[in-house]
Protein backbone atom coordinates (compact mmCIF):
# COMPACT_ATOMS: atom_id res chain seq x y z
CA UNK A 1 0.00 0.00 0.00
CA UNK A 2 1.55 3.33 -0.96
CA UNK A 3 0.10 6.31 1.20
CA UNK A 4 0.41 9.52 -0.89
CA UNK A 5 0.18 12.65 1.00
CA UNK A 6 -1.18 15.88 -0.81
CA UNK A 7 -1.06 19.42 0.19
CA UNK A 8 -4.45 19.68 0.46
CA UNK A 9 -7.67 18.49 -0.70
CA UNK A 10 -7.17 20.30 -4.26
CA UNK A 11 -3.89 18.94 -4.55
CA UNK A 12 -5.13 15.17 -4.00
CA UNK A 13 -8.21 16.04 -6.04
CA UNK A 14 -5.70 16.93 -8.51
CA UNK A 15 -3.11 14.11 -8.25
CA UNK A 16 -6.35 11.57 -8.58
CA UNK A 17 -7.40 12.57 -11.88
CA UNK A 18 -3.89 12.72 -13.34
CA UNK A 19 -4.09 9.04 -12.09
CA UNK A 20 -7.25 8.55 -14.21
CA UNK A 21 -5.30 10.18 -16.88
CA UNK A 22 -2.73 8.15 -17.19
CA UNK A 23 -5.12 4.61 -16.75
CA UNK A 24 -7.03 5.67 -19.70
CA UNK A 25 -4.10 7.18 -21.51
CA UNK A 26 -2.92 3.23 -21.11
CA UNK A 27 -5.83 1.15 -21.77
CA UNK A 28 -8.60 3.93 -23.86
CA UNK A 29 -11.04 0.99 -23.44
CA UNK A 30 -10.55 0.46 -19.32
CA UNK A 31 -13.35 0.26 -16.96
CA UNK A 32 -13.64 2.38 -14.12
CA UNK A 33 -15.29 1.41 -10.41
CA UNK A 34 -16.66 5.36 -9.15
CA UNK A 35 -17.83 6.08 -5.71
CA UNK A 36 -20.20 8.90 -4.99
CA UNK A 37 -19.56 11.11 -1.69
CA UNK A 38 -17.83 14.29 -1.37
CA UNK A 39 -14.15 12.93 -1.49
CA UNK A 40 -14.03 12.46 -5.42
CA UNK A 41 -16.14 15.58 -5.93
CA UNK A 42 -12.76 17.54 -6.72
CA UNK A 43 -11.39 15.07 -8.45
CA UNK A 44 -14.70 14.85 -11.24
CA UNK A 45 -14.07 18.63 -11.80
CA UNK A 46 -10.36 18.39 -12.97
CA UNK A 47 -11.50 15.05 -14.82
CA UNK A 48 -14.37 17.07 -16.52
CA UNK A 49 -11.77 19.98 -17.33
CA UNK A 50 -9.12 17.86 -18.95
CA UNK A 51 -11.53 15.99 -21.37
CA UNK A 52 -12.90 19.96 -22.04
CA UNK A 53 -9.25 20.56 -22.79
CA UNK A 54 -9.00 17.49 -24.83
CA UNK A 55 -6.65 16.13 -22.95
CA UNK A 56 -9.01 12.93 -21.86
CA UNK A 57 -11.40 10.39 -24.30
CA UNK A 58 -13.90 8.51 -22.80
CA UNK A 59 -15.53 7.39 -25.29
CA UNK A 60 -14.33 3.89 -24.81
CA UNK A 61 -14.42 3.87 -21.02
CA UNK A 62 -16.88 2.08 -19.03
CA UNK A 63 -17.99 2.59 -15.71
CA UNK A 64 -19.42 0.37 -13.10
CA UNK A 65 -20.68 2.55 -9.73
CA UNK A 66 -19.97 1.71 -6.27
CA UNK A 67 -23.50 1.63 -5.04
CA UNK A 68 -26.90 3.41 -4.87
CA UNK A 69 -29.94 3.57 -2.54
CA UNK A 70 -32.58 1.68 -2.52
CA UNK A 71 -36.47 3.28 -2.73
CA UNK A 72 -35.31 6.35 -4.19
CA UNK A 73 -36.42 7.18 -8.09
CA UNK A 74 -33.30 7.37 -10.62
CA UNK A 75 -34.05 10.93 -11.20
CA UNK A 76 -34.27 11.98 -6.94
CA UNK A 77 -31.99 14.28 -6.67
CA UNK A 78 -29.85 12.44 -3.88
CA UNK A 79 -30.17 8.91 -5.89
CA UNK A 80 -26.26 8.48 -6.74
CA UNK A 81 -27.58 7.61 -10.18
CA UNK A 82 -28.81 11.53 -10.33
CA UNK A 83 -25.46 12.28 -8.55
CA UNK A 84 -23.17 10.97 -11.33
CA UNK A 85 -25.18 12.05 -14.57
CA UNK A 86 -24.75 15.77 -13.01
CA UNK A 87 -21.06 15.33 -11.47
CA UNK A 88 -19.77 13.77 -14.02
CA UNK A 89 -21.24 11.16 -16.92
CA UNK A 90 -23.56 14.44 -18.68
CA UNK A 91 -20.26 16.70 -18.99
CA UNK A 92 -17.77 13.98 -20.44
CA UNK A 93 -18.01 11.70 -23.42
CA UNK A 94 -18.53 8.66 -21.91
CA UNK A 95 -21.64 6.46 -23.82
CA UNK A 96 -24.28 6.45 -22.68
CA UNK A 97 -24.47 2.46 -22.35
CA UNK A 98 -20.66 2.24 -21.32
CA UNK A 99 -22.20 3.35 -17.25
CA UNK A 100 -23.78 1.09 -15.13
CA UNK A 101 -25.03 1.56 -11.72
CA UNK A 102 -26.15 -1.53 -9.22
CA UNK A 103 -29.96 -1.96 -9.39
CA UNK A 104 -31.71 -4.60 -7.47
CA UNK A 105 -34.33 -6.51 -9.25
CA UNK A 106 -37.16 -5.38 -7.67
CA UNK A 107 -38.78 -8.91 -7.96
CA UNK A 108 -35.66 -10.54 -7.29
CA UNK A 109 -32.98 -8.63 -5.22
CA UNK A 110 -30.00 -11.79 -5.73
CA UNK A 111 -30.49 -11.72 -9.57
CA UNK A 112 -30.38 -7.91 -9.90
CA UNK A 113 -27.05 -8.01 -7.75
CA UNK A 114 -25.73 -11.47 -9.62
CA UNK A 115 -26.41 -9.55 -12.51
CA UNK A 116 -24.03 -6.71 -11.96
CA UNK A 117 -21.38 -9.31 -11.02
CA UNK A 118 -21.90 -10.74 -14.46
CA UNK A 119 -21.67 -7.50 -16.21
CA UNK A 120 -18.42 -5.98 -14.52
CA UNK A 121 -17.13 -9.62 -15.18
CA UNK A 122 -18.04 -9.52 -19.21
CA UNK A 123 -16.09 -6.08 -19.48
CA UNK A 124 -12.97 -8.07 -18.30
CA UNK A 125 -13.06 -6.41 -14.55
CA UNK A 126 -12.35 -3.42 -13.19
CA UNK A 127 -9.01 -2.05 -14.60
CA UNK A 128 -9.18 1.36 -11.62
CA UNK A 129 -11.31 1.23 -8.54
CA UNK A 130 -11.78 4.14 -6.57
CA UNK A 131 -12.85 4.38 -3.01
CA UNK A 132 -14.11 7.11 -0.67
CA UNK A 133 -13.98 5.59 3.22
CA UNK A 134 -16.70 5.90 6.05
CA UNK A 135 -15.59 7.20 9.31
CA UNK A 136 -16.33 3.72 10.79
CA UNK A 137 -14.49 2.08 7.68
CA UNK A 138 -16.91 1.36 5.66
CA UNK A 139 -16.45 1.35 1.64
CA UNK A 140 -18.99 1.26 -0.79
CA UNK A 141 -21.27 0.57 1.40
CA UNK A 142 -20.18 -2.60 3.19
CA UNK A 143 -20.32 -1.74 6.71
CA UNK A 144 -18.53 -2.85 9.62
CA UNK A 145 -19.30 -6.71 9.94
CA UNK A 146 -19.89 -7.06 6.80
CA UNK A 147 -18.02 -11.18 4.91
CA UNK A 148 -15.15 -10.59 3.18
CA UNK A 149 -16.28 -12.47 0.57
CA UNK A 150 -19.32 -10.78 0.06
CA UNK A 151 -20.40 -9.75 -3.70
CA UNK A 152 -22.74 -7.32 -5.01
CA UNK A 153 -25.62 -6.86 -2.14
CA UNK A 154 -28.18 -5.48 -0.72
CA UNK A 155 -27.58 -3.66 2.84
CA UNK A 156 -29.36 -2.20 5.84
CA UNK A 157 -27.52 1.16 6.53
CA UNK A 158 -26.27 1.92 9.85
CA UNK A 159 -27.31 4.62 11.87
CA UNK A 160 -24.11 6.35 11.62
CA UNK A 161 -23.91 6.32 7.79
CA UNK A 162 -27.44 7.68 7.62
CA UNK A 163 -26.60 10.02 9.92
CA UNK A 164 -23.57 11.24 7.76
CA UNK A 165 -25.88 11.42 4.42
CA UNK A 166 -28.41 13.37 6.12
CA UNK A 167 -26.25 16.42 5.17
CA UNK A 168 -28.24 15.94 1.69
CA UNK A 169 -31.44 15.39 2.38
CA UNK A 170 -33.87 17.59 4.38
CA UNK A 171 -33.31 15.10 7.10
CA UNK A 172 -32.18 12.10 8.70
CA UNK A 173 -35.73 10.69 8.57
CA UNK A 174 -35.48 11.01 4.36
CA UNK A 175 -32.18 9.22 4.56
CA UNK A 176 -33.14 5.45 2.45
CA UNK A 177 -32.26 2.57 5.33
CA UNK A 178 -30.99 0.28 2.58
CA UNK A 179 -28.87 -0.10 -0.54
CA UNK A 180 -27.41 -2.17 -3.00
CA UNK A 181 -23.52 -2.20 -3.04
CA UNK A 182 -20.82 -4.17 -4.83
CA UNK A 183 -19.28 -6.30 -2.35
CA UNK A 184 -15.59 -6.23 -0.48
CA UNK A 185 -14.57 -9.58 -3.00
CA UNK A 186 -16.12 -7.54 -6.04
CA UNK A 187 -13.65 -4.03 -5.01
CA UNK A 188 -11.19 -6.36 -4.17
CA UNK A 189 -10.96 -7.95 -7.76
CA UNK A 190 -10.22 -4.69 -8.69
CA UNK A 191 -6.83 -4.34 -10.41
CA UNK A 192 -5.70 -1.12 -9.21
CA UNK A 193 -7.42 0.40 -5.88
CA UNK A 194 -7.20 4.23 -5.68
CA UNK A 195 -8.73 5.59 -1.97
CA UNK A 196 -9.15 9.40 -1.73
CA UNK A 197 -9.26 9.97 2.03
CA UNK A 198 -9.24 13.67 2.98
CA UNK A 199 -9.85 15.71 6.25
CA UNK A 200 -9.39 16.09 9.59
CA UNK A 201 -12.57 14.09 10.45
CA UNK A 202 -10.86 10.78 8.68
CA UNK A 203 -7.99 10.35 10.95
CA UNK A 204 -9.10 7.89 12.80
CA UNK A 205 -10.13 6.52 9.86
CA UNK A 206 -6.84 6.56 7.63
CA UNK A 207 -4.87 4.84 10.42
CA UNK A 208 -7.12 2.18 10.81
CA UNK A 209 -6.64 1.82 7.33
CA UNK A 210 -3.16 1.14 7.59
CA UNK A 211 -2.54 -0.61 10.72
CA UNK A 212 -5.48 -2.11 12.19
CA UNK A 213 -6.03 -5.98 12.25
CA UNK A 214 -7.06 -7.52 9.04
CA UNK A 215 -11.00 -8.18 9.99
CA UNK A 216 -14.53 -7.45 9.12
CA UNK A 217 -15.16 -4.52 12.18
CA UNK A 218 -13.05 -2.31 10.17
CA UNK A 219 -14.28 -3.05 6.42
CA UNK A 220 -11.31 -0.91 4.53
CA UNK A 221 -8.73 -2.97 6.57
CA UNK A 222 -8.88 -5.91 3.65
CA UNK A 223 -7.12 -3.41 1.68
CA UNK A 224 -3.62 -4.26 3.49
CA UNK A 225 -4.01 -7.66 1.32
CA UNK A 226 -4.40 -5.98 -1.86
CA UNK A 227 -1.48 -5.97 -3.99
CA UNK A 228 -1.98 -2.69 -5.83
CA UNK A 229 -3.71 -0.32 -3.52
CA UNK A 230 -2.93 3.89 -3.25
CA UNK A 231 -4.10 6.08 -0.66
CA UNK A 232 -4.56 9.81 -1.50
CA UNK A 233 -4.10 12.11 1.39
CA UNK A 234 -4.21 15.60 2.26
CA UNK A 235 -2.04 16.49 5.31
CA UNK A 236 -5.17 17.00 7.08
CA UNK A 237 -6.16 13.47 7.73
CA UNK A 238 -2.50 12.35 7.88
CA UNK A 239 -2.22 14.16 12.05
CA UNK A 240 -2.40 10.83 13.56
CA UNK A 241 -0.68 8.76 10.98
CA UNK A 242 2.10 11.06 10.39
CA UNK A 243 2.80 10.64 14.19
CA UNK A 244 3.58 6.84 13.99
CA UNK A 245 5.06 6.28 10.71
CA UNK A 246 7.31 9.52 9.41
CA UNK A 247 6.86 10.43 5.75
CA UNK A 248 9.01 10.41 3.37
CA UNK A 249 8.76 13.22 0.68
CA UNK A 250 5.29 13.16 1.53
CA UNK A 251 5.16 8.94 0.81
CA UNK A 252 4.91 6.27 2.95
CA UNK A 253 4.90 2.76 1.61
CA UNK A 254 3.66 -0.40 3.36
C1 LIG B 1 -20.00 6.31 -1.99
C2 LIG B 1 -19.41 5.31 -1.14
C3 LIG B 1 -19.10 5.58 0.29
C4 LIG B 1 -18.28 6.86 0.48
C5 LIG B 1 -17.97 7.09 1.96
C6 LIG B 1 -17.21 8.38 2.17
O1 LIG B 1 -20.27 5.78 -3.27
O2 LIG B 1 -19.20 4.24 -1.58
O3 LIG B 1 -18.38 4.48 0.81
O4 LIG B 1 -17.10 6.76 -0.25
O5 LIG B 1 -19.15 7.14 2.69
O6 LIG B 1 -18.04 9.45 1.84
P1 LIG B 1 -17.48 10.92 1.67
O7 LIG B 1 -16.57 10.91 0.51
O8 LIG B 1 -18.71 11.76 1.43
O9 LIG B 1 -16.79 11.25 2.96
Amino acid sequence: MIIKRCENYEQMSLTAADIVKRQVAAKPDCVLGLPTGSSPLGMYEHLIKLYNRGELDFSSVMTFNLDEYIGLDTDHPQSYHQFMEDTFFQQVNLKPGNTHMPKPDETDNLSGCQNYERKIFNAGGIDLQILGIGRNGHIGFNEPGTSFSSQTHVVQLHDETRRANARFFDSKDEVPKAAVTMGIKTIMRARTILLLCSGESKQEALIQLVCSTVDETFPASVLQLHPDVTVLTDKSACVILENKYPFKENELFI
